[in-house]
């Protein structure tokens, strides 16, 4: 693990297995036994300049529950409407003496710049098309909680993997976990790059094959906010071809859970039939959130008193 990855969590592609390992672990200890408040005191800056529900809440949750004090700034509510650079507005925060910073950029790699210029940890809660480390921490917690077990599992991703960075980091994850990891989606929004990214990653075109057989099947939302051109003919044809339905869903093995990060569109790229099915895992991803979150957040600002507590 570098340095600046020990520090902040900034991305998935940057943490070795023990590092996503231990915070598996820890948040899976914390499911057991509550959490001491551990940050009492401590003061949390969530930063985000793009809308967020689930992502926002789930980071101050996870705070308080370890005693920290929560600031909530939003892009349509401070000066970062009136044009004050991304340092700027940091450097301001920063004065206010928070112990970290929490923040979601539409530009890819926003984090990382701020990361190199305050002495706080910097947590990614999702940049732009890139990375999205805590979504993948929780995604692999629950699919852990249902299948024991992350190597060997065939994970198929459907849909707008182009501007998703919970593709991306669900990718590098599962495939460092040894899963073989299926992204499927219409060419447009699945370039061909994808599939020589490493071993255990295919592409796929069409959804029957990319679903046969799947132990997870994890539909994602087309991000239109991230498109500035038209990536495919109409809604109607997406569906047509790349909805996960009932029907569809029976390619998959009997008991694969279907999972999605959020906000979904319900009869666009999931049906309302799935969403609310059995095998639907999407309510626990978001209580697992939490978890996960308290375990970043212990891990990057209380390590040693965590570790003594633990003992
Ligand atoms: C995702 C995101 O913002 O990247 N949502 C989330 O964090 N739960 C996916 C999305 O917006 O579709």
């Amino acid at each position: 693990m570098g340095e600046s990855q020990s520090r902040h969590l900034l991305g998935i592609a940057g943490l070795e297995r023990p590092a996503i390992q231990a915070l598996l672990d820890r948040a899976a200890a914390m499911q057991r036994r509550p959490p001491e408040k551990l940050l009492a005191g401590r003061r949390v800056l969530v930063l985000f300049y793009e809308p967020s529900t689930r992502t926002r809440t789930s980071f101050e949750v996870a705070a308080r529950r370890l005693g920290a004090e929560t600031v909530s700034v939003t892009a349509s509510a401070s000066s970062i409407e009136k044009g004050e650079s991304l340092l700027d507005t940091v450097y301001t925060l920063r004065a206010m003496a928070v112990d970290a910073i929490i923040m979601r950029h539409g530009e890819s790699g926003a984090p990382f710049l701020v990361a190199r210029h305050v002495d706080v940890p910097v947590i990614n809660a999702g940049d732009g098309m890139h990375e999205h480390p805590t979504q993948a921490l929780l995604d692999a917690f629950t699919i852990l909680r249902h299948k024991g077990r992350i190597a060997g599992l065939n994970v198929a991703i459907v849909g707008d993997i182009l501007h998703s960075r919970v593709a991306r980091s669900n990718l590098w994850l599962l495939s460092r976990f040894g899963a073989r990891v299926r992204l499927c989606g219409p060419p447009s929004l699945l370039p061909a790059e994808f599939a020589a990214l490493g071993a255990g990653i295919e592409c796929h075109h069409q959804l029957e094959p990319a679903l046969d057989g799947a132990d997870v099947v994890m539909v994602l939302r087309i991000q239109m906010e991230r498109m500035r051109e038209a990536f495919f003919p109409s809604e109607a044809e997406y569906v047509h071809y790349y909805s996960v339905t009932a029907e569809r869903l029976r390619l998959a093995r009997p008991d694969a859970i279907v999972m999605h990060p959020g906000p979904m569109i319900r009869g666009v790229e999931i049906g309302a039939e799935v969403a609310d099915s059995p095998q639907s895992v999407i309510r626990e991803q978001v209580e697992n959130g939490v978890l996960i979150r308290m375990a970043v957040l212990e891990q990057l600002l209380a390590p040693a008193e965590a570790a003594e507590k633990s003992a």
